[in-house]
């Protein structure tokens, strides 16, 4: 079984611009088995009980829905704003390149609800704070994000733990 997570996923230099270091996790998607690791080791992070696992557009989803099944949660869809069909809130943030915003629907969770944050990849954090931000405003209790690859240097991770939330990635 292939568990080396890290050398699953691959690097695509000057991607999306010139001086990005992109890491590219579609090649660990592809692995059965590094998938399985990847899932269950976020399963076995998950501190609690939660009421739904919220997944941030594109990739978070993947591992979002793959949680929640095993923790018997539903899943809220973080996406990017004009994208969701009901009356939704939004908020804006700063990209590692660019900026944008993100919505969720508002009666999506009920005020209380134990929620779980995922993504695939934490950089500045501008994203996962952002979706926060979004939760605590529809009253969710958001205690814990999980990333399947955080970049350090860039300091998200550390950025989101100083708004009160644990942080745990599988491959730094
Ligand atoms: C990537 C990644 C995170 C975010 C991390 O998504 O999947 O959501 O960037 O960056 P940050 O910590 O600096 O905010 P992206 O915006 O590329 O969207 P996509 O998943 O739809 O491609
Ligand atoms: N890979 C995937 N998504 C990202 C990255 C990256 O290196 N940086 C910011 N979002």
């Amino acid at each position: 079984m292939n568990d080396d997570l890290a050398s699953l996923i691959r690097t695509i230099p000057d991607f999306p611009k010139p001086g990005i270091q992109f890491r590219d996790i579609t090649t660990l998607l592809l692995d059965p088995d590094g998938l399985a690791t990847a899932v269950r080791r976020m399963v076995d992070a998950t501190r609690g009980p939660v009421d739904l696992v919220a997944g941030i557009e594109a990739r978070g989803f993947l591992f979002a829905a793959a949680l929640a099944v095993p923790l018997r949660a539903g899943v809220l869809l973080i996406r990017k704003d004009g994208k969701l069909p009901g009356a939704t809130i939004a908020e804006e943030y700063a990209l590692e390149y660019g900026e944008d915003r993100i919505a969720m629907h508002a009666d999506a969770c009920a005020p209380g609800a134990r929620v779980l944050l995922i993504d695939d990849l934490i950089a500045t954090g501008g994203t996962a704070r952002a979706a926060v931000r979004l939760l605590r405003r529809a009253g969710a209790e958001v205690g814990q994000a999980q990333f399947l690859v955080d970049l350090p240097d860039l300091g998200g991770a550390d950025a989101l733990r100083s708004d009160g939330i644990q942080v745990d990635a599988l491959v730094s």
